[in-house]
């Protein structure tokens, strides 16, 4: 796990964009994994912009997969995530609609709804960079703690903490869903580069928990230990509570410039 603390979130959008426009001009047809809230906007910011700078750079043969959807929002619900990552990200850079995937949040048969998704991660042929935010918990997606760290897509309950942290969305906590269907742990440790983006001092105790804590499912995010491909992306605030911070600045200040994330 490489552990990168930054001034702010946007020399940590920088550095997450570098590595996902590197890989698109590599394989154009790559699968990209996106998170939804509020920790990848300014990553999404900075690449619609690098579309915009760089015309050899096309995304019309990405795929982009998302790792969580609210039950019962519809495609076309402002709050789904589906709609969401269209309006943020997808749309602006120029990926197909048919090549956007995500839970479908209104299926008929939800118990089913994980293993058609998995099928479909397969499909697309897995996922090569998967960018991911962390919950005030420790939830990664919408694996909440005590989540098995095998786990595959299915449905879970969100906790009332998640549901108020996520009000901000919808206005009103008691229209935040409760239930979503999430990749699993299992699902994410699958992608071959996970990068992890964490801002503020309300993630520094989750991130500290996941990066420095034990391996638990008490909190989900540390399962990225288990992964041997890890970048986690901080900013100061987010990294305020690492004991080993000072190592972290060291190693990235003497990374030959050659090796990337
Ligand atoms: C969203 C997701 C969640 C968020 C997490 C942090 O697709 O999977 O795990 O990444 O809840 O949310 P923000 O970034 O809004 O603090």
């Amino acid at each position: 796990m490489e552990v990168v603390i930054l001034p702010t979130s946007e020399d940590c959008a920088e550095i997450a964009a570098t590595a996902i426009e590197r890989l698109v001009h590599t394989k154009p047809s790559a699968v990209l994994g996106v998170a939804t809230g509020s920790t990848p906007i300014p990553l999404y910011r900075r690449l619609i912009r690098g579309r915009h700078s760089d015309a050899s750079l096309s995304y019309a043969n990405v795929h982009a997969v998302l790792l969580d959807e609210y039950v019962g929002l519809g495609r076309e619900h402002p709050q789904s995530y589906r709609a969401t990552i269209r309006q943020e990200l997808t749309d602006a850079l120029g990926i197909p609609d048919h090549q956007v995937h995500a839970p479908d949040g209104t299926a008929e048969d939800l118990q089913h709804e994980g293993q058609r998704y998995e099928a479909q991660l397969a499909a697309v042929g897995g996922v090569d960079i998967q960018i991911l935010g962390i919950g005030s918990d420790g939830h990664l997606a919408f694996n909440e703690p005590g989540s098995s760290l095998t786990s595959r897509t299915r449905l879970k309950t969100l906790t009332a903490r998640t549901r108020e942290d996520n009000a901000r969305f919808f206005g009103n906590v008691n229209d935040v869903p409760h239930h979503v269907l999430t990749q699993g742990l299992g699902t994410i440790l699958e992608a071959r580069h996970l990068i992890l983006l964490a801002s503020g001092t309300s993630k520094a105790q989750a991130v500290r928990d996941a990066v420095e804590g034990p391996l638990t499912a008490q909190c989900p995010a540390s399962v990225l230990q288990w992964h041997p491909h890890v970048t986690v992306l901080l900013d100061r605030d987010a990294a305020s509570l690492l004991s080993r911070a000072e190592y972290y600045r060291y190693t990235w200040a003497h990374k030959p410039a050659w090796q990337g994330i």
